[in-house]
C-alpha cells in the first residue's frame, strides 16, 4: 500500500450551479455571456444541462464512489423577482437532495457562488448596502425549504476571486475595476455570512437538528512566496492581507481588519465558522512592483522548476499541506478541502496530480491535522466562467454539443481511491504508469 487516507475520511465532487446547469437566462452570468465576454465565445446557457440530467449525474458520482457531494443553488430559480419564490425551482432542489440522500451522497450545499438574479445585479449586487439583509432573506427561504435534507451548508464560495474578478480586474461581471468597490462588495459579503450563518443554526435548530449542522465558507488560497528582497516580503505580505485575511478574519471570527473597517466588530466578537473550508490550486512566487497599486505592489509569477496545467498554473501539492497546517493552527475546526484540481484536457497529467495532493492529505492525517473531506474541482467539464467551456477540469469528459459524458482514466483512479481510501500499488501501476 503506498499510502491511506483512513475510512472516516469523506471523499466527493465539487460543481457550482452557474457551471453545470444551463438554461437559466435571469443570472449576471447569462448577461456576461450575452455581452460576449467568454474568452471562447461559449455561452452560460449550455453548459451541462445538468438541470435536466440530474439522475443521470448522480449515477455517475456513485459509480466513482462519491461519499459526499458540494453543489450550488441558483438563487434567481429560487427568487427570479425580489420577494418572489419559485415553488418550481424550490422543488428543483428538495428533489436534487432528495435521490443525493437516497443514492447515499452527502450533499454540501453552496448558497451564493459567483451567481445571482439579474435583479440583485442591477441594485449593485453585493456592493449596495441592503445586499447582506437581501442575502439573508435568500438564506431564510431556501434553509425552511430545504434545511431537513442538508445538515452541512457553504454559504459563500471564494468571496475574494469573486470581488477581485469582478471589482478590481474587471474580467466578471458587473466589470468595475475600483479598490474602494472591492472593499465595499468583501465587507458586504462577510455581514451577509455572518448573517446567514446564524441564520441557518436558527432555523436547523427549531427544526430539530441541534447539534448537527456545519456551517462554513469556501475560501480560496494561494500560497505567497516572496522573492529574496525586502520589498518582495513586504509585498507578499500585504497581498496575504488584502486577499486572504480581510475576507478570512472577516468571516471566522466577525473582525473588520483594516482598511475594511478599524479593527472592530460590528456584527459582534464571535466564531461564525464550524469547519474551514478550503479551495487550493496553485502557488504563487511574489516579485517586487512598485508601479503596481492594485496588487499591493507585488507581481505574481511562475516557478519555472514547476509543472504547469493547461492555463498555466504551477502545481505545486506541498501547497496543500502548508495552508491545512497552517488554518489548522490558527483555527482548530475540521477542514474540509471544498476544492482541488486540475484543468487538463487530455487528462494525462490529473492522475499524478490527484495522487500527489492526496499523498499531502494522508500525512496531514497521520499527523492528526482534521481534514476530514475532500471534494475534487470538478464532477465533469463544465462552463469555466471568463474560460468558457475548453478549460476542462472534469474527471468526467463532458461532450457539450452531445451531452455524452465519459469517465476519464483520472475520474476511474479517483473512484478507486474514494471506495478504499488508500492508493494501492496496484493503482498505481494501473492508473500511473505509462
Ligand atoms: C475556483 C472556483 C470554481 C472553479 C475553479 C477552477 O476558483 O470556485 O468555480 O472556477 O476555481
Amino acid at each position: 500500500m503506498t499510502y491511506s487516507l483512513g475510512k472516516d475520511f469523506l471523499m466527493g465532487t465539487a460543481t457550482a450551479a452557474l457551471q453545470i446547469e444551463g438554461g437559466d437566462k435571469n443570472n449576471n452570468w447569462y448577461r456576461w455571456s450575452e455581452q460576449g465576454k467568454i474568452k471562447d465565445g461559449s455561452h452560460s446557457i449550455r453548459a451541462n444541462d445538468h438541470f435536466n440530467r440530474v439522475e443521470e449525474d448522480i449515477a455517475l458520482m456513485k459509480k466513482m464512489n462519491n461519499d459526499t457531494y458540494r453543489l450550488g443553488l441558483e438563487w434567481s430559480r429560487i427568487e427570479p423577482q425580489p420577494g418572489q419564490w419559485d415553488s418550481k425551482g424550490l422543488a428543483h432542489y428538495r428533489k436534487e437532495l432528495t435521490l443525493l440522500n437516497q443514492a447515499g451522497i452527502k450533499p454540501l450545499v453552496t448558497l451564493h457562488h459567483f451567481s445571482h438574479p439579474l435583479w440583485f445585479e442591477d441594485m449593485g449586487g453585493w456592493e449596495h448596502p441592503q445586499s447582506p439583509e437581501i442575502f439573508l432573506r435568500f438564506t431564510k427561504t431556501v434553509v425552511e425549504n430545504l434545511g431537513d435534507l442538508a445538515s452541512d451548508w457553504i454559504t459563500i464560495n471564494e468571496p475574494n476571486v469573486y470581488a477581485l474578478g469582478s471589482y478590481v480586474a474587471g474580467e466578471w461581471p458587473p466589470g468595475k475595476q475600483s479598490v474602494p468597490a472591492y472593499l465595499r462588495v468583501l465587507k458586504n459579503m462577510i455581514k451577509g455570512h455572518i448573517l446567514a450563518y446564524r441564520e441557518i443554526h436558527r432555523i436547523r435548530q427549531y427544526m430539530g437538528f441541534a447539534g448537527k449542522t456545519m456551517v462554513g465558507v469556501a475560501n480560496h488560497i494561494r500560497v505567497f512566496d516572496p522573492e529574496d528582497s525586502a520589498g518582495a516580503r513586504l509585498a507578499a505580505r500585504l497581498m496575504d492581507r488584502m486577499f486572504h485575511q480581510l475576507a478570512i478574519r472577516g468571516m471566522v471570527e466577525g473582525k473588520m481588519l483594516f482598511p475594511l473597517g478599524l479593527g472592530g466588530h460590528p456584527l459582534k466578537k464571535g466564531f461564525y465558522m464550524d469547519f474551514f473550508g478550503l479551495n487550493y490550486y496553485s502557488r504563487d512566487i511574489i516579485g517586487f512592483k512598485p508601479t503596481s497599486f492594485t496588487t499591493m505592489f507585488g507581481e505574481q509569477k511562475n516557478d519555472p522548476e514547476l509543472p504547469k496545467n493547461d492555463l498555466g498554473w504551477d502545481i505545486y501539492p506541498q501547497g496543500i499541506y502548508r495552508i491545512c497546517k497552517d488554518y489548522h493552527q490558527r483555527y482548530q475546526v475540521p477542514i474540509y478541502i471544498t476544492e482541488n484540481g486540475i484543468c487538463d484536457a487530455d487528462d494525462d497529467q490529473r492522475p499524478q496530480y490527484i495522487y500527489d495532493h492526496l499523498e499531502q492529505v494522508a500525512k496531514l492525517r497521520e499527523e492528526g491535522i482534521p481534514v476530514e473531506r475532500y471534494y475534487h474541482w470538478t464532477l465533469m467539464d463544465n462552463f469555466e466562467w471568463v474560460e468558457g467551456e475548453s478549460a476542462r477540469f472534469g474527471l468526467i469528459h463532458c461532450d457539450f454539443e452531445t451531452q455524452q459524458r465519459t469517465i476519464r482514466k483520472s475520474g476511474r483512479f479517483y473512484g478507486d481511491i474514494a471506495k478504499q481510501k488508500a492508493v494501492t500499488q496496484d493503482m498505481v501501476e494501473k492508473y500511473l504508469q505509462d
